[in-house]
Formats: C-alpha cells, structure tokens, sequence
C-alpha cells in the first residue's frame, strides 16, 4: 500500500450519472462510478475519499478541507468549471496536485462550455474518455505524486 490519500470530488448533478442525458455520459450510475474509482485505488494500493455536491460553497470547502489531509484532488467540477470564480481562487489558494476530469470533451459541445474558469489552476486535466478519465486522472495523478511533479502551475 502506497502512502497516498486522493480526494475525488465531484460537482453537481453527477449523482444523476445513469439517467441523465446518457448519450454523454453514458448509462453507467454515480455509484457505479463510485465503483470503479474504488477498484483502481485498490489496485494502485492508494486510499480514496470521493464525494459529490450540488454547491458551489461545499465545493470550495472540500478543497480546502482535502488541502489539509489529502496529497492531491481529482476534481469533476461539473457546470461550475464554467462559471466559479470562487472555485478558481479556492484552487489558487492551495499547492497540491489537482487534477480536472470531464467525463465529456466539453470543448466539442456547446460554445458556453469552452470556457473554463479553473483550467490553469490545476495541474493536468483528462477530458472526453468517458468514465475511463476518472481512472487516467488516478492514474496520472499517483505518477505525479510519487515523482514529485505534482505542485499545480503558478498562473
Ligand atoms: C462535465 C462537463 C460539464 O460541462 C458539465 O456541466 C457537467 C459534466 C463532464 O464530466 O463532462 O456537469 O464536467
């Protein structure tokens, strides 16, 4: 076992995965999502912690709670990739290694969606693998970590 801790936290409306617009995101459920993240962690031999909110306030307070815990974030922050301006300077308040997952390419979707307010306020981002991004995004994130090359870019 790794001595790794990676929080995995996801924005709103993914808890809906399964029912919502499943052309995008696939008929696979949150928990199903849940799942498979617990598997590869299992496999890499690190500990997870995932969690989903619809807030943009508990968002915020995750990252900071997980800066003080945890050695780096998976983040899915969903819709409010596009518009948080509070979700970027909490991400700018800490040094860990954050990576920014998509399940879609948000890039080839509407013309709103190719902004993102939080893309140079993390480390790496995987967009547009399907679920599978959750386990390139672990997978990538513990390489970083065990190299030392996690620190995020300074913007
Ligand atoms: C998403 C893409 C976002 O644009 C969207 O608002 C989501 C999910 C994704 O995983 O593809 O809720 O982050």
């Amino acid at each position: 076992m790794r001595d790794l801790r990676i929080a995995i936290l996801n924005g709103p409306n993914l808890d809906k995965l399964g029912s919502r617009e499943t052309e995008i995101y696939g008929p696979g459920t949150y928990q199903d999502l849940v799942d498979a993240c617990t598997a590869v962690a299992r496999e890499l031999g690190v500990a997870i912690e995932i969690s989903q909110t619809q807030s943009e306030g508990a968002l915020v307070e995750r990252i900071h709670a997980a800066a003080e815990t945890v050695d780096g974030i998976v983040l899915n922050a969903a819709a409010y990739t596009h518009t948080s301006v509070a979700l970027r300077d909490a991400l700018l308040c800490h040094d860990l290694p954050v990576v920014e997952v998509h399940i879609s390419n948000p890039d080839a979707r509407e013309p709103f969606r190719r902004e993102n307010l939080i893309a140079d306020a993390v480390t790496a981002t995987v967009k547009g693998f399907g679920r599978q991004g959750y386990e390139l995004a672990l997978r990538g994130l513990v390489t970083l970590l065990e190299s030392g090359s996690g620190r995020r870019k300074t913007p």
